[in-house]
């Protein structure tokens, strides 16, 4: 009978930057992502695939990263909240948008709600209402401040441009 994998060398690229290590093979993506990469903006709730707060983009798709393990992204490309604002730090047009529409309370679910978006409006750039909420529906917030959140999205979707 072949030995199950205990450990694997993976690389990945996240937020632009690639990363070699080894890894345990039970290791969540989310854990790897946090913990040995210390991008610990990419939060951490109930480990079960519910909340959404982990939600990263792998290879442009998004992804609940506590349903992943993390030798399962070798090779690929993640993008954390953390890659989203521009170089110098100013916030990028999803952020910028959560921001205006006061869409953040307690911030926890903010992290996965702009990943959601992000790729809600790379799929769909000018999303109704209906598609916003089904876009999201897998994000939830504790502090329940959907109205702002769908209003934000709505407002990126009534610009021209919208996202890269
Ligand atoms: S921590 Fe991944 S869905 Fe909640
Ligand atoms: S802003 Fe608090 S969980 Fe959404």
């Amino acid at each position: 009978m072949t030995e199950p994998v205990k450990s694997k060398r993976i690389t990945v690229t996240v937020d632009g930057t690639e990363y070699t290590r080894t890894v345990e093979a039970r290791t969540l993506l989310v854990r790897f992502i946090r913990e040995e990469l210390d991008h610990t903006g990419t939060h951490f709730g109930c480990d079960t695939g519910h909340c959404g707060s982990c939600s990263v983009l792998v290879d442009g798709k998004v992804v609940k990263s506590c349903m992943m393990l993390a030798i399962q992204a070798d090779q690929a490309q993640i993008t954390t909240v953390q890659g989203l604002a521009f170089q110098d730090g100013s916030l990028d047009p999803i952020q910028q948008a959560f921001s205006d529409h006061h869409a953040v309370q307690c911030g926890f679910c903010t992290p996965g709600m702009l990943m959601a978006t992000e790729y809600l409006l790379s799929q769909n750039p000018h999303p109704t209402e209906e598609e916003i909420r089904r876009g999201i529906k897998g994000n939830l917030c504790r502090c329940t401040g959907y109205v702002n959140i769908v209003r934000a999205i709505q407002a990126l979707g009534a610009q021209e441009e919208v996202i890269s």
